[in-house]
């Protein structure tokens, strides 16, 4: 089970990325469990990219796919991108192929945000409808999920929350449609940060020699003012899981 402090980030460096993922798989299934035990489901919002894929795959695989409470399990996605569920680059995409088309998770549960709908403010807004009704807050009120998963891109960016957008100041829409010029694919779809530091647990997970540079730049640097550094949980555990690439301009010993 992850224990950390409030506030203070709890970094894991791992061996390489395998152990990583296999690390990143158990600890979702930890806090699975003990969500369910404590308020009976387990809501956890999705990281996209390539880095998530192998812990997506690990739990879809014994002997996690049979510790895992799939029937109390809600799933949500903290980013997409603009493109149709099927498309080779959708987040919905690799996590179907990886993880939710493998595993006994009621349909109705999964819950992927419509990044191919013509008109992305009101699909940004539905998906923001979908999340209050489906916690039961009110309108404005913020949905507290369990875990939150998220990657961490080289200029500094997580979920799809680009350094520079004006979505990074968002402080009333949990959902916002950003035009993200720099990456492949610029329409986005994104949590904000009032939902990402309301959560129980913000899990990173980043790894390769190529992100070193960039996880000093979040982790070495208190006034860091890059995206990922801004996910800091109000009450909730901030956890890095970095293999050893990704750790090595940082100066902490290897946890594994
Ligand atoms: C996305 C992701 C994004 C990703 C980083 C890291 O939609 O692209 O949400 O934030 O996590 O870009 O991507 P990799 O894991 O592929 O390096």
């Amino acid at each position: 089970m992850i224990v950390g402090m409030p506030h203070a980030p709890e970094i894991i460096v791992i061996d390489d990325p395998a152990e990583l993922a296999d690390v990143a798989a158990r600890a979702i299934v930890d806090a699975a469990l003990e969500a369910v035990k404590a308020r009976g489901r387990f809501m956890i919002s999705l990281a996209g990219g390539g880095t998530p894929r192998t812990t997506y795959e690990r739990l879809a695989q014994s002997p996690l796919r049979e510790k895992m409470p799939w029937a109390q399990t809600w799933i949500f996605f903290g980013d997409e991108r603009g493109v149709a569920p099927e498309h080779k680059d959708s987040n919905f995409a690799m996590a179907n192929t990886a993880l939710i088309s493998k595993v006994p998770v009621p349909r109705e549960q999964v819950f992927r945000i419509r990044g191919e709908d013509g008109d992305p403010e009101a699909a940004a807004t539905t998906y923001a409808r979908t999340i209050t009704e489906v916690f039961g807050v009110r309108r404005g009120e913020l949905p507290k999920f369990d875990m939150i998963l998220l990657g961490l891109g080289v200029d500094g960016h997580t979920a799809s929350l680009f350094p520079g957008s004006p979505a990074l100041k968002e402080v009333f829409r949990q959902v916002a449609a950003v035009h993200a010029a720099a990456a492949m694919i610029p329409q986005r779809f994104t949590l904000t940060f009032p939902v990402i530091n309301a959560a129980g647990t913000v899990m990173f997970l980043a790894a390769g020699a190529e992100k070193a540079k960039v996880v000093k730049a979040v982790l070495g640097e208190p006034s860091s003012t890059l995206p990922a550094a801004m996910a800091r949980p109000t009450e909730g555990r901030l956890v890095w899981l970095l293999d050893r690439g990704a750790a090595s301009l940082l100066n902490v010993a290897k946890s594994r």
